[in-house]
C-alpha cells in the first residue's frame, strides 16, 4: 500500500493578499487554470493507490471539491482543528495507516515538471522506504537560498541535514558543492517514521497519539491538539535521525512560496511581466516608471506592493493584520 500524503495545512502567508486563511495559495487556480493541490493530487496517482489529505478546518472543503472532481473518491482525510506544524500533521497519518504502509509525504503547494524523471525518483525512493530508511529528495541547490533545508550527502547517504541555515553557512554548503536541496517531500514507512519521532521527539509522539485517538470522523479535537509541541519535521526528525537517506533527483521544482519564486516563474514576455516587474491579479493597465524588480499585487480588498527581494517580509504584513484583526 502506497499513500500519498498530502500536507495542506500551511497558508501561505509570504504570498498574501492573494493567499487567504479561507483560500490558500494551493487551492488559487493560478496556473494553467489548475490549482498546486489539483497538481499534487494527479502527479502521485500514478505512483500511489491511495490519498490522505491533513488540513485544516478553514479549508477541508476545499480539498473535497478537487478530490471529487478527480473521482479518487478513494482518499482520506484528517482535519486538524488547528496547526500543529509538520511533524504532527505527519504523525497523525501514519497513526491511521498499517504499520508497514508506504507514505509519500508531500507539500500541497509545489510546482513540479518532468513527470518521466519524478516517477523514476518516486520508484527509487520507496524501494529505500521498504528497508526502514526515512527518504528525502536532493535537489541541486542554484542560490543560497534560507528558507530550505539543506543535505549533506554522499550518493544516497547523508552526512548531515541542516533546517534552515543562515545566509553565511548556506553560502559556503554552495562552496562545498556536496549539499542539496531538501525538496520537503518524504518517502518512508509509517512505522519507521513514528519511531524515530517517539525516539526524538517523544513529547510530540505522545500528544499527538492521543490526539488522533480522540478524533471524531477524522476530526481531531482542538483541546488535545493543543497540547502538541508545534515543531516542522525538518527540525524533529530530519536534523537528528541516522535513518535518513536521499534520492538526488533532477526534476524541475519550485515551492511556489513567496513572490520571489513567483518572480522567477513567469517568464520575461508574459503578460505578468512588465518592464522587469510582475503584476498579479491587477484586471487594470499598470506602468512602471524608474522601478524594476517590484511585485504588485491586487485583490478585491488589497494592494500590495514590494521589492522582489523582501519577500520573504510578506509574512510579518499577514501576521500584522491577522494580530490587528
Ligand atoms: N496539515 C498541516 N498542518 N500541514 C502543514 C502544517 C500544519 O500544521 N504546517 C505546514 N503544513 C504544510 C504546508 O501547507 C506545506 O504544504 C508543507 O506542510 C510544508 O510546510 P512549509 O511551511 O511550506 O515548509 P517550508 O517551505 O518552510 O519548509 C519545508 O519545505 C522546504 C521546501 O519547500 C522544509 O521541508 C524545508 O526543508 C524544505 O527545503
Ligand atoms: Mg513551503
Amino acid at each position: 500500500k502506497i499513500v500519498n500524503v498530502i500536507l495542506s495545512g500551511g497558508v501561505g502567508s509570504r504570498l498574501w493578499p492573494l493567499s487567504r486563511k479561507s483560500r490558500p495559495k494551493q487551492y488559487l487556480p493560478i496556473f494553467e487554470e489548475q490549482s498546486l493541490f489539483e497538481k499534487t493530487v494527479i502527479r502521485n496517482s500514478k505512483v500511489c493507490n491511495q490519498v490522505m489529505v491533513v488540513g485544516g478546518v478553514d479549508n477541508y472543503q476545499l480539498s473535497r471539491e478537487i478530490l471529487n472532481k478527480e473521482e479518487s473518491s478513494n482518499y482520506l482525510e484528517l482535519v486538524e482543528a488547528a496547526p500543529r506544524n509538520t511533524a504532527a500533521a505527519i504523525a497523525f497519518a501514519a497513526f491511521s495507516l498499517p504499520e508497514d504502509a508506504i507514505m509519500l509525504v508531500t507539500p500541497s503547494d509545489h510546482l513540479i515538471g518532468d513527470q518521466d524523471v519524478y516517477d523514476t525518483s518516486i520508484n527509487q525512493a520507496i524501494e529505500m522506504a521498504k528497508k526502514g530508511s526515512l527518504v528525502t529528495f536532493g535537489l541541486i541547490p542554484t542560490k543560497p537560498e534560507t528558507g530550505f533545508g539543506y543535505i549533506e550527502h554522499e550518493g544516497n547517504d547523508v552526512l548531515g541535514f541542516r533546517e534552515k541555515p543562515g545566509l553565511i553557512q548556506a553560502q559556503s554548503y554552495l562552496k562545498q558543492g556536496n549539499f542539496l536541496w531538501n525538496s520537503g517531500m518524504f518517502c518512508f514507512e509509517a512505522g519507521t517514521y513514528l519511531s524515530e519521532l517517539e525516539k526524538h521527539e517523544p513529547e510530540v509522539f505522545k500528544t499527538s497519539k492521543v490526539a488522533l485517538e480522540n478524533a471524531k470522523d477524522g476530526f481531531l479535537p482542538l483541546d488535545l491538539s493543543m497540547e502538541i509541541p508545534s515543531i516542522s519535521v525538518d527540525y524533529a526528525v530530519m536534523e537528528k535521525s541516522d535513518k535518513i537517506k536521499v534520492v538526488p533527483s533532477s526534476f524541475s521544482w519550485s515551492d511556489m512560496g513567496s513572490f520571489e519564486a513567483l518572480f522567477d516563474y513567469y517568464p520575461e514576455g508574459s503578460k505578468e511581466k512588465v518592464d522587469g516587474n510582475l503584476v498579479l491579479g491587477s484586471g487594470k493597465h499598470v506602468e512602471f516608471v524608474g522601478l524594476e524588480d517590484v511585485v504588485l499585487v491586487e485583490t478585491k480588498d488589497a494592494i500590495l506592493v514590494l521589492n522582489r527581494s523582501n519577500a520573504q517580509d510578506v509574512k510579518k504584513v499577514y501576521e500584522r493584520l491577522e494580530k490587528e484583526n
